[in-house]
């Protein structure tokens, strides 16, 4: 089980999440024609495609501009609601990650953590609302509780929570955004951005656990 990433490794690991978030456009935004207006794929996509760029044009000086990069690289090209809460996730999470030359279990939490705080200060939704909030809170949590095992093991509970949390949101009546006016038509149908939520946590540890050491 891999302990820490450096930051070289770091960068890899992001840009598997790029790949892998590029290439789940189609199933993103045949969640979203369910219930929103059926764009979160293409957006996600060209947020995606513009965090790969980024991150091949220059090398980040440290952790905290890593994410950072990746933050603004979303923001600037997804737009849109979406383009907001995913570049604050990446952004105001960032500043967990102040100063830390390795992400490690810690980190991670703390990533998580204040992209969490960023996320609800910006768009106020609150667990329960069906956002991808209800998927992010649960990873967070799981994370905090990990902390002392270890980046892999940490980021292994914080993408079941997050997939679990993800499921939950079938269950649930928007709070915000379109599907709000959907009612109850909404039900049966998970979250499009709890679902690339959950998808950018999964693919974050897979890229760990395939690295040596
Ligand atoms: N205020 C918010 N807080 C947290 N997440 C939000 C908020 N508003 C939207 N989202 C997330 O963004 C996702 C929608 O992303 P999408 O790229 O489709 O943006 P959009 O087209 O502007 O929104 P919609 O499809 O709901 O009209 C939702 O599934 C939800 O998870
Ligand atoms: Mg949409």
């Amino acid at each position: 089980m891999k302990a820490a990433c450096t930051l070289e490794e770091t960068r890899r690991v992001l840009l598997f999440v790029a790949a892998r978030m590029i290439a789940s456009q189609d199933v993103l935004s045949e969640a979203d024609r369910q219930i929103g207006d059926g764009d979160h794929g293409v957006g996600m996509g060209r947020g995606f495609e513009a965090v790969q760029t980024r991150l091949l044009q220059a090398a980040p000086a440290s952790l905290e501009d890593l994410f950072k990069t990746t933050g603004m690289a979303l923001l600037t090209s997804i737009g849109g609601a979406s383009g907001a809460i995913f570049g604050t996730w990446f952004r105001s999470g960032a500043k967990g990650l102040a100063g830390a030359e390795q992400l490690d279990a810690g980190g991670l939490a703390a990533f998580l953590r204040e992209g969490l705080a960023g996320v609800q200060e910006r768009g106020k939704a609150q667990e329960g609302g069906k956002t991808m909030v209800d998927s992010l809170a649960p990873a967070a949590r799981a994370a905090a509780e990990r902390q002392s095992e270890g980046l892999e093991a940490a980021l292994a509970a914080a993408a079941q929570a997050a997939e679990d949390g993800m499921q939950r949101t079938e269950g649930m009546l928007a709070a915000v955004g379109r599907a709000k006016t959907l009612g109850e038509r909404a039900l049966g149908h998970p979250d499009p951005g709890a679902i690339s939520t959950a998808l950018i946590l999964r693919s974050m540890f897979q890229a760990v656990a395939q690295m040596d050491g």
